[in-house]
């Protein structure tokens, strides 16, 4: 749960602020941009956490050499449908969307285009980097692993982090036809840091203390407890399938050995990224998989409802409607966020739009 403000902040500002913050840091015109579009549309989407809250810590994160403004990204080993990169700490916005042009462009030749990254950092919505496929008429998936947070089940040691899945099928415009988008907790971890500051409670089920017994404190679960994973051991496999792809493909670190974002501020995060592409018309024509997949949608759709129940929808349907709802009215920023964005403008010398302080 997050404090909302009022008034909101329009998407473009945001963007536009965010962007001079960042090329103030040191990152370069274009990754400056990209990094922007990435955190803005995670909060038009209403993924608060993944947001622009974010960019307080990633300029930290920058000053001490923990991500890199200028990285030398080098390709490590390549074939007509595979790459493996060393992201060389670059911003994980920045290796994840290069690394999905690069499958986009393996796909497009062979129908197949497989890229893992290692020595990279946080990249924040997953959706995006998939969404980059789905652009360009291909399925794609986007995989990192994160910092452990989750035991096995039974489990009270911190083993794999929340590794975001994210999929994405293309529709016919921008937006995708189908954008799942999740990571594997329970809760991210950034809810439960927000409930903690907020002394609220976490519901029932999704975290423990450090001896693995259940808890709603968020306290506890931070001070060495643990994240659960959805679904039980149905989760924890899952979490398991991204560390073998994201992690050990890769070369990045495994498990505990990827840095917290918020914790570690000694060592480089080393996350690692899976990124594929997967360009439909080498499987079908576009005629058959269009009408496949529209046939796919309907049938979701039209489906019979409980009573009381709304609209059945697709994965990533509630965060496209959210989106054209922010685009159209602005974004509602939480009162922390406004502020520390204002107080880190401030401090690099960068105006700050009135709608910011207004926010703040
Ligand atoms: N970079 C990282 O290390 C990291 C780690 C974890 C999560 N994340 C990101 O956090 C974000 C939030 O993840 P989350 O697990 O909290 O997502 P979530 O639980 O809010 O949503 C998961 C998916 O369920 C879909 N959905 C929601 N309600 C639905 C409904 N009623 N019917 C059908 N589908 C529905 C959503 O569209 C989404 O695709 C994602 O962007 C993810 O990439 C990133």
């Amino acid at each position: 749960m997050t404090t909302i403000s009022a008034p909101a902040v329009a998407h473009g500002e945001l963007r536009g602020l965010v962007t001079r913050i960042v090329e103030r840091a040191g990152f370069r015109d274009a990754d400056a941009r990209e990094i922007a579009d990435a955190l803005v549309e995670a909060d038009l989407r209403g993924i608060v956490s993944h947001g622009v809250m974010h960019v307080p810590n990633l300029v930290k994160r920058t000053k001490l050499g923990l991500v890199r403004t200028t990285p030398d990204m080098k390709v490590l080993a390549e074939s007509a449908s595979v790459a493996r990169i060393d992201a060389d700490r670059a911003a994980g916005f920045i290796a994840a969307a290069r690394a999905m042009d690069t499958a986009i462009a393996k796909a497009r030749a062979t129908g197949v285009g497989a890229v893992a990254v290692t020595n990279s950092t946080h990249y924040g919505m997953g959706a995006r980097y998939a969404e980059r496929a789905a652009r360009a008429g291909m399925i794609g998936l986007a995989l990192a692993n994160a910092t452990a947070t989750m035991p096995s089940p039974g489990g009270a040691r911190a083993l794999l982090g929340t590794n975001p899945i994210s999929f994405a099928v293309p529709g016919e415009g921008d937006a995708a036809a189908i954008c799942l988008d999740m990571g594997l907790g329970q809760v991210t971890l950034n809810s439960v840091r927000d409930a903690a500051k907020r002394g609220r409670a976490l519901p029932e089920g999704v975290a423990t203390a450090n001896d693995g017994t259940p808890t709603t404190d968020p306290a506890k679960a931070l001070d060495g407890g643990f994240l659960l994973p959805f679904g039980g051991h149905k989760g924890f496999g899952l979490a398991v399938l991204v560390e073998v792809l994201a992690g050990v493909l890769t070369g990045a670190g495994i498990g505990r050995d990827v840095g917290s974002l918020f914790v570690d501020y000694d060592r480089a995060q080393n996350t690692g990224h899976f990124l594929l592409a997967l360009d439909v018309s080498h499987f079908c024509s576009l005629e058959q998989f269009r009408s496949r997949r529209d046939f796919l949608v309907s049938w979701i759709q039209a489906s019979p409802r409980a009573a009381g129940a709304g609209p059945a929808l697709l994965p990533g349907q509630r965060e496209y409607q959210t989106r054209r709802e922010r685009i159209a009215s602005g974004i509602p920023l939480p009162k922390e966020t406004a502020a520390d964005l204002a107080v880190l403008a401030e401090e690099l010398g960068v105006a700050v739009p009135q709608s910011l302080r207004d926010a703040a």
